[in-house]
C-alpha cells in the first residue's frame, strides 16, 4: 500500500503488527499505535512541536545512568508511575497501600542489624522508626526483609553526594525478629525538590509546576508467600503533602513523626537530645497461589 495520508496511517502501521506472535505485545503495540496518533490529531502537532519531542526525549535520556534516572522523573511527574502503581496494586483490607518507587533505590543497601544506626553520619535531628511487618490476614512475619531510605535534612539522598559522602547513608536492609518487629535510628528526613537540571525540571518551570516533595521515608518490604510492598510512610504537617509533585501521598501513609524530649528512647537508649519518632505496621498481600 502507498498513499499514506492522516485517516489512512493508522490501520495501516496497525496491520504491520499483525502477525506479531505473542499477543500481549500485538495488543499493546496496537494500543499504543491507536493512543499516540489520536493524540497527533488531537493536538494538530507542529512540525516543530514534533522536532522539540524528539529533542525532550533524546536530552531525558542522556543523564541516565545508575545514580540518575531522568525517564522515572518524567513518569513520575505524568503521573504515569501511580497509574502503573494503582492498577497493578488493588489491595485487600490490612494491606498497606503502595505508592511510587522513585528512582532512589539501591538493590544492595548494606544489610543491618536491628536496632542499628543507618544515617551514615548525615547531619540531622534523629529519627526513631519502629514497626511490624504481618500478613494482611494478621499473621506476624518473622525474618520479612524491611529495606529503607530516605534523603537527608538538605532533601538529598546519598546516591546524589557519593563522592561527598564516600558511600551509601541513610539506608538499610533489615530482617525482622520473631515477632514480625523492626526498629533502627536514622535521621529525619526533610520536604525535597526532585532533580530540577534537566528536561523534567524544564516541563515542570514551563508549566508553572513545583518540584517539591512532602518529607517521607522510604520502605520496600518483601516474605515468602507475599506480595513486595513499595511504598513510603510521610510526616503527617509537612509541606506539599496535597501537591506532591510526583502524586505518591495517600491519606493512610501519612503518620505524625512525633517529637520526643530527650531521655530514654523506647530501645533503651539514652538520648542527650530531642529526636523524633516514627512507627508504622505494614500489612503485605498475601500472593495468590500459582494456577
Ligand atoms: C522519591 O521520592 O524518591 C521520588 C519518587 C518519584 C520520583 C522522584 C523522586
Ligand atoms: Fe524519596
Amino acid at each position: 500500500m502507498r498513499d499514506f495520508d492522516e485517516f489512512n496511517i493508522t490501520q495501516a502501521v496497525v496491520d504491520r503488527f499483525g502477525d506479531t506472535p505473542d499477543p500481549r505485545l500485538k495488543a499493546v503495540m496496537t494500543s499504543l499505535v491507536w493512543h499516540v496518533h489520536d493524540f497527533i490529531r488531537d493536538v494538530d502537532l507542529s512540525f516543530d512541536e514534533w522536532r522539540s519531542g524528539v529533542d525532550v526525549l533524546t536530552r531525558t535520556g542522556h543523564p541516565c545512568h545508575d545514580t540518575r534516572q531522568e525517564f522515572i522523573l518524567l513518569s513520575a511527574t505524568l503521573g504515569v508511575s501511580i497509574l502503573v502503581d494503582a492498577i497493578n496494586h488493588r489491595m485487600p483490607e490490612g494491606a498497606t497501600e503502595t505508592t511510587v518507587l522513585g528512582p532512589f533505590y539501591v538493590e544492595e543497601a548494606p544489610i543491618s542489624e536491628l536496632g542499628a544506626d543507618i544515617s551514615g553520619g548525615l547531619d540531622g535531628e534523629p529519627l526513631f522508626v519502629s514497626g511490624w511487618v504481618r500478613s494482611a490476614d494478621g499473621a506476624p512475619l518473622a525474618g520479612a526483609t524491611v529495606d529503607v531510605w530516605h534523603a537527608d535534612e538538605d532533601g538529598h539522598y546519598d546516591i546524589q553526594q557519593l563522592d561527598a559522602l564516600g558511600g551509601l547513608a541513610g539506608r538499610a536492609q533489615f530482617k525482622t525478629d520473631a515477632e514480625g518487629r523492626f526498629h533502627f535510628w536514622s535521621i529525619t528526613p526533610t520536604p525535597y525538590p526532585i532533580p530540577e537540571d534537566g528536561p523534567v525540571g524544564e516541563m515542570l518551570k514551563a508549566t508553572a509546576r513545583h518540584p517539591n516533595r512532602p518529607a517521607h521515608v522510604h520502605f520496600m518490604i518483601a516474605a515468602p508467600g507475599q506480595e513486595t510492598l513499595i511504598t513510603h510512610v510521610f510526616a503527617d504537617g509537612s509541606p506539599w503533602l496535597d501537591s506532591d509533585a510526583v502524586f505518591g501521598v495517600k491519606n493512610s501513609l501519612v503518620v505524625p513523626f512525633v517529637p520526643c524530649p530527650a531521655g530514654e528512647a523506647p530501645d533503651g537508649r539514652r538520648m542527650g537530645r530531642t529526636y523524633n519518632r516514627l512507627a508504622y505496621d505494614f500489612g503485605l498481600k498475601p500472593q495468590r497461589p500459582a494456577a
